[in-house]
């Protein structure tokens, strides 16, 4: 599958990149990140071109990549600085380099030849007054899509996270879906929230109301936002980083709005978050395994997994460089939940 590669991903997150070399793939590349000379990230092909070592096995000093083979030195942006048992200048060499960019407390990487213009998108709510953050990392068995599908899917939620999250209720609920001119977002109304545990920990009671959006951002981030009438509010983002054809690295920030509760909710939310995040991962690795048996995948999407068409409707036109979607189209489906 081709992957979108011109864009930014989150590599890791700053913390991890500190002195040594580190080597992540990305989408099917296996790439060395290391910190340059003004302690920005650079990200090199991890393969050193002299004899294919991997440099990230190497060293890194003053800011550059020393390879551990025989010890050709590299600058951030791949130029060969240095051979040690070559006397003056180097031969003239560069190996591939990819732009990078720090932002939010993450590592971001465009493994393909054009970095996009703009920043990464930002996460919402980060260090905002009222506001409590955590992040989490996550790997997933399965490609983009099949996260996205998953991040922004109501229904597997009575299912695979039956009791933690959503317990069946039976109810009708109207969904509308809206096309944007960076993805999609469905607004749920009149949405059962009762007899699970998040629910009872999180929302206040059903007499106040509720706006709930799930929303899909190209090429590969899903945001479900819960805002409550008594000033409660709770945001997910969800950053997929392509690693190959089956595996996703999913960097998630959830933010909410508790005021100086917050780091007191945060204490029992961060590790249910990590339960219920685990849950998907088991069912997406099941998922994963089947399709690899069968030797493809088959889907047969209902208009009520709201945002699985407009997911793949948008990536699709992406990748073939056809005609993106037409922002402002929007339809309506009812479902029960
Ligand atoms: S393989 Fe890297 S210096 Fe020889
Ligand atoms: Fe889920």
């Amino acid at each position: 599958m081709v992957m979108l590669e011109n864009y930014w991903y989150i590599a890791c997150s700053s913390r991890k990149l500190k002195n040594r070399p580190l080597a992540l793939d990305i989408a099917g590349k296996r790439l060395v990140f290391f910190r340059d000379a003004s302690g920005h990230p650079a990200a090199l092909d991890d393969s050193c071109p002299h004899r294919n070592a991997p440099l990230s096995a190497g060293k890194v000093s003053h800011g550059k990549l020393t390879c551990p083979y025989h010890g050709w030195r590299f600058k951030g942006d791949g130029v060969l600085d240095e051979v040690p048992y070559v006397a003056g200048e180097p031969p003239a060499c560069r190996t591939p380099s990819y732009a990078c960019v720090e932002q939010d407390g993450y590592v971001w990487v465009c493994p393909g030849g054009q970095a996009p213009e703009k920043a990464p998108l930002s996460f919402p709510h980060l260090n905002l007054p009222g506001w409590t953050s955590f992040g989490m990392e996550t790997l997933f068995q399965g490609n983009v899509e099949a996260c996205l599908e998953n991040f922004l899917d109501c229904p597997h939620a009575t299912h695979v996270h039956r009791y933690w999250f959503r317990t069946p209720t039976a109810k009708p609920v109207k969904a509308v879906i809206r096309m944007l001119d960076d993805g999609a977002v469905t607004e749920y109304f009149e949405e059962p929230r009762e007899k699970s545990l998040v629910w009872s920990l999180l929302s206040p009671g059903r007499t106040v109301s509720m706006q709930h959006t799930d929303r899909y951002i190209v090429p590969a981030t899903s945001r479900v936002d819960y805002e409550f009438g008594d000033g409660r509010a709770y945001s997910i983002t969800s950053s997929c980083t392509p690693v190959d054809d089956t595996h996703t690295r999913v960097f998630t920030v959830i933010s909410f709005r508790r005021g100086w509760l917050g780091p007191f909710i945060r204490l029992f939310f961060h590790p249910l978050s990590r339960l219920i995040i685990n849950q998907d991962v088991r069912m997406l690795a099941q998922v994963q395994e089947n399709i690899r048996r069968r030797g493809g995948a088959d889907f047969m999407p209902l208009e009520q997994d709201v945002l699985f068409r407009p997911i793949h409707e948008w990536r699709k036109a992406l990748r073939e460089a056809g005609p993106l979607p037409e922002a402002g189209r929007q339809w309506q489906v009812e479902l029960k939940l």
